[in-house]
């Protein structure tokens, strides 16, 4: 088989086959492919799509590119979730040890943050010697014996993936729908998943900015899951606005820490006890957990008496992490310079541009602009305002954390573009904009 044939194939419109594809995967991870031919590939699916057949050959070719973690022996049905990235969104750090205290084992793997959206493995960084390079052998040990681990990949999964996003990369290829969605489900199914709980971003702070283009992107994935045997909830949910107040490392982790412990800003607890439920409704399987009211008070119950919080602070305990950061917070990384960012009229919050303060919060050093940036765990910013409320003058509307006074200034100025004013009301963004299932 030429790859030139299959190039040409797509430019025509022509669905591949599956054969073709396996072909096309197979030979690229290992080096037999050059990269202007996966290039070329990469842009004719950019420009002509590709069938529902064809997404799923794709998922199933770059899953099994590599190593595929199979947990059965220890897990009989796992379940995981994944957020398509935001700004403030620390939902896994929550969402894990709550299922974990309602019995159910979770395990999982997180990534970095890239641009302005922030990845789980760095916040984690934030707690002194927490490991997140975990060998097979300890992800496996750690899961038997607390039920709760999540670390970065351990062994090589889906790794056409990694060298086809890459390429993506550079070749102006990312935002296509069937090359997204099968590289985010490539990786869920290597990572050994029955059951996956979707949690689609939609706004300004989005990969998807319109609903119409996250629904589409939700209903891929989902097909993809129920085609290769999964369970599937896709939930929509809005990132116009960041996700609780805290945005970057240190400041992320303590919020966490904040709603494990019952408190915390009531839109991040709601967003997290929502995807909880779902988690826990998969791994039930039409058997346990089939009552959603029942189920919310039960991961209500798991948050007021402490058991939520003993399984993060587990967690941290078994991957070597210093748990007197976990009792108290003050002692995470924290910044040398913390300043206030005043409204300067009386109004309605009208916007709090989410993509604006990922911007500001990176450009303070929390995030990266490339691979392998170094990041200041302590710096960051707290939103103090949603779309809806009203402010007085002097109110604050973010504080800064801030390392260096020049970044700072920046940040303030970035922070003070990000918010729009109204004189009349405003509604309140929702926090979900819809849930699809597959089964
Ligand atoms: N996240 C991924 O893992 N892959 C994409 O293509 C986009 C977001």
């Amino acid at each position: 088989m030429r790859i030139v044939d299959l190039i040409i194939k797509k430019r025509d419109g022509l669905p591949l086959t599956k054969d073709e594809i396996n072909t096309f995967i197979v030979r690229y991870t290992q080096g037999d492919v050059p990269d202007y031919q996966a290039a070329a590939l990469l842009m004719a699916i950019f420009l002509k799509g590709m069938t529902r057949e064809e997404i799923v050959n794709l998922t199933l070719a770059m899953a099994h590119s590599g190593d595929v973690l199979d947990l059965s022996d220890i897990i009989p049905y796992s379940i995981d979730k994944h957020s398509s990235g935001g700004v403030g969104d620390k939902t896994t750090l929550v969402v894990l040890p709550l299922v974990a205290a309602c019995g159910v084992p979770v395990a999982k793997m997180s990534g970095r943050g890239l641009g302005f959206s922030g990845g789980t493995l760095d916040k984690l960084e934030s707690i002194a010697g927490y490991n997140v390079n975990l060998s097979n052998e300890d992800f496996r040990r750690l899961i038997r014996q607390n039920g709760i681990v999540l670390s970065g990949q351990s062994g090589d999964l889906a790794p056409a993936d990694g060298k086809l996003y890459a390429l993506r990369d550079v070749t102006g290829t990312v935002p296509s729908l069937p090359l997204i969605a099968s590289s985010i489900m490539s990786k869920k199914i290597a990572a050994g998943a029955n059951g996956i709980v979707l949690d689609v971003k939609v706004g300004r702070g989005a990969f998807m900015t319109n609903l119409d283009d996250a629904q589409a992107l939700a209903q891929i994935m989902v097909d993809i899951g129920v085609d290769a045997g999964r369970d599937m909830v896709a939930v929509l949910s809005d990132m116009n606005q960041p996700l609780g107040q805290a945005v970057g490392n240190a400041l992320e982790v303590a919020e966490a820490i904040a709603c494990l412990r019952n408190g915390g800003p009531a839109d991040f607890r709601e967003h997290c006890l929502e995807l909880a439920s779902y988690m826990l409704r998969l791994a039930g399987q039409g058997e346990r957990w089939t009552d959603a009211a029942d189920v919310r008070q039960q991961l209500e119950e798991h948050l007021a008496n402490g058991q939520a919080f003993a399984r993060f602070r587990q967690m941290v305990a078994g991957q070597g992490g210093d748990v007197r950061m976990v009792d108290d917070p003050s002692l995470l990384p924290a910044a040398r310079f913390i300043e206030p960012v005043s409204a300067v009229r009386s109004g309605f919050i009208a916007q709090v541009a989410a993509e604006a303060v990922g911007i500001a919060s990176s450009e303070l050093g929390a995030g990266r602009e490339k691979k392998g940036d170094p990041i200041d765990l302590a710096v960051g910013l707290m939103v103090h305002v949603k779309v809806g409320d009203s402010v007085q003058p002097g109110d604050t509307l973010f504080t800064i954390h801030a390392n260096d006074l020049d970044k700072l200034a920046a940040c303030r100025s970035r922070l003070e573009s990000a918010i729009a004013y109204s004189d009349t009301s405003v509604e309140p963004l929702p926090l979900f904009y819809g849930t699809l299932y597959g089964r």
